[in-house]
């Protein structure tokens, strides 16, 4: 006969369920504003819009202006290929709220040519020098290395190998792209 006065062996009631979230996990604390304006310079052009806070550079240009040569792949900031021109400096879209770049100026590939059309000097290297295959990262690249030799117009190998650290290409092994960082840099010193 069991022992009515010993410790209560049955399992403890279970705990009740976690009241929901007041957000979603990653949701910021605060109430933004659904839409926001957004005024910048884009390949020489003044464009306005009204944008989500949250809305990310790269799909900015891709969706809202159409620049599609503006590339997304890992969308964490890994890749590179998203890689824009900010007042000059590489940065990545993918990292960029569209409406923290208020009042400034973006570059992207459709925006290296020359005024006349023709390629810009890394864009005649990376053709010459068969620095792409399918092409999918190149965009990235060419802002990269376009901001590279405004800084470094005689980059060392090193240098250059440094410069494109930050872009990575599935196709290419990359030796023909250090080749066509070389070649843009002759290519500039012969125009200049
Ligand atoms: S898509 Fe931006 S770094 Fe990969
Ligand atoms: S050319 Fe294909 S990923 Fe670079």
């Amino acid at each position: 006969m069991p022992d009515q006065d010993g410790p209560d062996a049955s399992p403890p009631p279970a705990a009740p369920p976690a009241a929901p979230s007041a957000r979603p996990p990653g949701e910021l604390p605060v109430e933004l504003p659904v839409e926001l304006p957004v005024e910048l310079t884009v390949n020489g052009v003044r464009r306005r819009a009204i944008v989500p806070p949250r809305r990310l550079l790269s799909d900015f240009l891709r969706h809202d202006l159409a620049l599609t040569g503006t590339h997304v792949g890992c969308e964490h900031g890994v890749c590179g290929c998203c890689t824009v021109l900010l007042d000059g400096e590489p940065v990545r879209s993918c990292l960029t709220l569209a409406v923290t770049v208020d009042g400034r100026e973006v570059t992207t590939v459709e925006g290296l040519a020359r005024a006349d059309g023709a390629m810009s000097p890394v864009q005649r290297a990376f053709a010459e020098c068969h620095a792409l295959q399918c092409g999918f990262c190149t965009p990235g690249f060419l802002c990269a290395v376009t901001a590279l030799l405004r800084e470094d117009p005689t980059p060392t190998e090193r240098r250059v190998r440094e410069g494109i650290s930050g872009n990575l290409c599935r196709c290419t092994g990359y030796q023909n792209i250090v080749k066509a960082v070389h070649r843009a840099a002759g290519l500039i010193a012969e125009e200049s």
